[in-house]
């Protein structure tokens, strides 16, 4: 049977046609590893999002339930589901937005660069076919070790002629969903109202929380600065621990990559004054990517915010955190280019 005339397939681009007569915005999105424990609650995180149009999840098992389960969901996005690498292309044409979180995540005793060898060429993979089929796409990445996947990502797209910095975002948000979670704890006020810069990287020391940016303006004992420290740079490793080998953070992630997916989308759509601290190409520091807090707009990463201030328990650890990103990021930019 040709493509598109099945019964769903034809009802499926009635209601595409439907709503965008309507004027409504929708942006379609791709979800790549939509079936694992991330991919699933972020499916039906994105599936809520008004902003959605199309919802395409994309995994090498199981999206044929994942995408008739959240298909029956009466929001506004078309979901339609996609399996295995056969199928990668037809997943990714037309995409306005690519959610990465597909590969192994740890398990007790392990570090996110113990994925290294399995995810990198994983993450390559899907970039070749995000190279060819939806260029323009901005790409949020989550798939560990982010402090390598995000230069393996730029390799391939580079490779391929294809490469906007500005549009490849590593998804650091659930460092500072956590960092806003235990600074609220400690200060006994509502983490909807506290923000916490969280910059460096995605692993262990990388993750630099900058509590002298808190906002509200605040002050911690030097006690409380390092128990918020270790606590935000050990977050992972609380939860995949808890989970005693059944996986790492899985419904806190696809929360943390669904807000970060919305400001990217509310960014596409042109709103004013989105900004979200994310994994980037950037010349904050030395290093050739860096997060910090970046406006996000129709292009994607419209500008790098700076670190600003940096007292002295920072400063020490923005040497630490370079030091260890250096490597992390060579290994990546070395897989694809030995
Ligand atoms: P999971 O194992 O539950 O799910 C991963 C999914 O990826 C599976 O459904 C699997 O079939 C799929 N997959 C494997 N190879 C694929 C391929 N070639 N193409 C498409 N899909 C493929 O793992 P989970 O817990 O969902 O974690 C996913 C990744 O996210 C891990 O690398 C983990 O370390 C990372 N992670 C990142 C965080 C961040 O803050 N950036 C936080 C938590 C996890």
């Amino acid at each position: 049977q040709p493509p598109g005339s099945k019964v769903e397939d034809i009802s499926l681009l009635r209601r595409e046609d439907c709503r965008s007569k309507g004027g409504a915005p929708g942006f379609k999105v791709a979800l790549l590893g939509a079936s694992g424990g991330i991919g699933q609650p972020l499916a039906l995180l994105m599936k809520m999002n008004p902003l959605v149009s199309a919802l395409h999840l994309y995994d090498v098992v199981n999206t044929p339930g994942v995408t008739a389960d959240i298909g029956h969901m009466d929001t506004g996005a078309v979901v339609r589901g996609f399996l295995g690498q056969p199928q990668l292309e037809s997943a990714l044409t037309g995409m306005d937005l690519v959610i990465i979180p597909a590969g192994v995540p740890r398990k007790p005793g392990m570090t996110r660069d113990d994925l290294f060898n399995i995810n990198a060429g994983i993450v390559r993979t899907l970039c070749e076919g995000i190279a060819k089929c939806c260029p323009n796409a901005i790409v949020n990445l989550i798939s560990n070790p982010v402090n390598s996947t995000v230069p393996i990502a730029a390799e391939v797209f580079k490779r391929a002629g294809t490469y906007d910095p500005k549009r490849l975002l590593g998804v650091t948000t659930l460092d500072v969903v956590r960092a806003n979670t235990f600074v609220a704890e400690v200060l006994g006020i509502d983490p909807r109202d506290v923000d916490v810069p969280v910059v460096g990287g995605h692993a262990g020391v990388t993750i630099l929380p900058l509590l002298s940016q808190v906002n509200p303006p605040c002050s911690f004992t030097t006690e409380e600065i390092r128990y918020l420290t270790d606590r935000i740079q050990n977050g992972g490793t609380e939860v995949v621990e808890a989970k005693a080998g059944a996986g790492s953070a899985t419904l806190s992630m696809a929360y943390a990559a669904a807000k970060f997916a919305d400001a990217c989308l509310r960014g596409l759509r042109g709103d004013a004054g989105i900004v979200e601290c994310s994994f980037v190409a950037s010349q904050v520091t030395e290093l050739p990517f860096f997060a910090t807090k970046v406006r996000l707009g129709r292009g994607g990463v419209e500008e790098i915010l700076p670190l600003g201030p940096l007292n002295e328990f920072e400063r020490a650890g923005l040497e630490k955190a370079k030091k260890e990103l250096a490597g992390s990021i060579q290994k990546g930019v070395s897989f694809i280019r030995k």
